[in-house]
């Protein structure tokens, strides 16, 4: 573990866990251009050098390990909490346990370490929980044509691990807010110090694609995947059929809108949970955008049937009218415009740099 460039003092901190991933990179770099002081990141993994030049400090460090995580927080006063930490679909149905363990006991590590920082300070610690279609589940796919658009609390039965753990941790958040240690003495005598301490917040992510990054571990990484693997110049099998279709955003546009969530008042939220989105392609209508783009593009279909039955499971499209009403969610991109705006410029940029 590297040694805080802060000394012993506790100074104000944002915390982010699961630093190193996709959506972390794209969080620590939309923060700001130059190194943030209070910006303090974590994962099992080592952060790019862009990313640690933007923190305070970097950790390497499991989030189901609560001492590690005392360890580093004692030196800090959390204000904010962005707990991206996950073991993702693809890979928990390999491990389900493990992944049970990372996803749902270091949530509840992350949320009692707020609870405590936010009795410690008497002020709210904010939690900022990204959550994803995986928790929504349709018991066969007429159904999932039939009902289309969904809003966040109907048709959450889902079939996987992580959707699992995603919508219990969504729950979790909402009792650690709401109603943590309800009957302790410490609630039940004069003032509720438990009421409060924990402000969760979680944004209900669909499939994300990043024009920097490449996705592993997801099942929603064939739209990803398919276009990397073009402008590459690589061949791509689709583990789904091409009339599969499901939601998508940008990754620029979910960094944008979870910070937008973080910094909504409190008083206008008034669901835990929001949907938010931007389009919902067919696989089949973005290998035809791809071969616009890159004519070459050697793209078949091939699914993987137990895949397919997950993704199948998951909404054509998400209802997002509360985030939009509550705290001004808007989706700045269609699909072609997300190409031709910001992912074939910045996808053509970064592999002819490669070359
Ligand atoms: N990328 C998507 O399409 C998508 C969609 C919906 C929701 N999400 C959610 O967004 C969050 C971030 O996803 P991502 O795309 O960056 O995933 P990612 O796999 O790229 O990143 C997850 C990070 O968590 C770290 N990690 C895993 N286990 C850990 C542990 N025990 N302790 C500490 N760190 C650990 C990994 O090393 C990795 O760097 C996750 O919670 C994920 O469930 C992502």
């Amino acid at each position: 573990m590297e040694q805080s460039a802060l000394g012993e003092r506790r100074q104000p901190a944002v915390f982010i866990t699961g630093a190193g991933g996709e959506v972390g990179h794209g969080l620590i770099s939309s923060f700001s251009d130059e190194r943030r002081p209070d910006i303090v990141a974590t994962d099992l993994r080592e952060l790019d050098h862009k990313s640690r030049e933007k923190c305070a400090a970097t950790y390497l460090a499991d989030v189901c390990d609560r001492d590690a995580l005392d360890r580093i927080l004692s030196m800090y006063q959390v204000k904010e909490m962005f707990h991206l930490a996950a073991v993702l679909s693809t890979r928990a149905e390999f491990a389900p346990e493990i992944a049970h363990q990372v996803n749902v006991n270091g949530t509840v590590n992350i949320l009692q370490i707020a609870a405590e920082q936010g009795r410690m300070y008497g002020e709210p610690v904010k939690v900022v929980f990204p959550s994803s279609i995986a928790a929504y589940g349709f018991g066969s796919l007429a159904q999932k044509k039939e009902v289309g658009s969904v809003t966040e609390y109907e048709h959450c039965k889902p079939s996987t691990m992580y959707g699992c753990n995603k919508l219990y941790c969504e729950h979790l958040g909402r009792y650690y807010a709401h109603s943590y240690r309800q009957l302790a003495t410490d609630s039940v005598q004069g003032e509720d110090k438990n009421r409060g301490v924990v402000d969760f917040r979680c944004v209900r992510y669909p499939g994300l694609i990043s024009a920097e990054t490449v996705p592993t571990g997801g099942t929603s990484d064939f739209v990803p995947e398919m276009i990397h693997a073009a402008a590459r110049g690589e061949k791509y099998k689709c583990f789904v059929r091409e009339d599969t279709r499901i939601p998508f955003m940008t990754m620029p546009e979910a960094i944008d809108a979870t910070l937008q969530l973080a910094a909504a008042p409190r008083e206008e939220l008034t669901q835990i949970v929001y949907n938010i989105s931007s389009f919902s392609p067919s696989a089949g209508e973005v290998a035809e955008l791809v071969k616009q783009y890159f004519p070459k593009a050697n793209i078949s279909f091939e699914p993987d049937e137990r895949r397919q039955a997950i993704v199948d499971s998951w909404p054509e499209a998400l209802d997002c009218s509360v985030a939009t009403n509550d705290w001004g969610f808007a989706p700045k991109y269609t699909l072609e415009q997300a190409f031709e705006e910001y992912l074939i410029p910045r996808i053509t940029k970064q592999y002819e740099s490669k070359a």
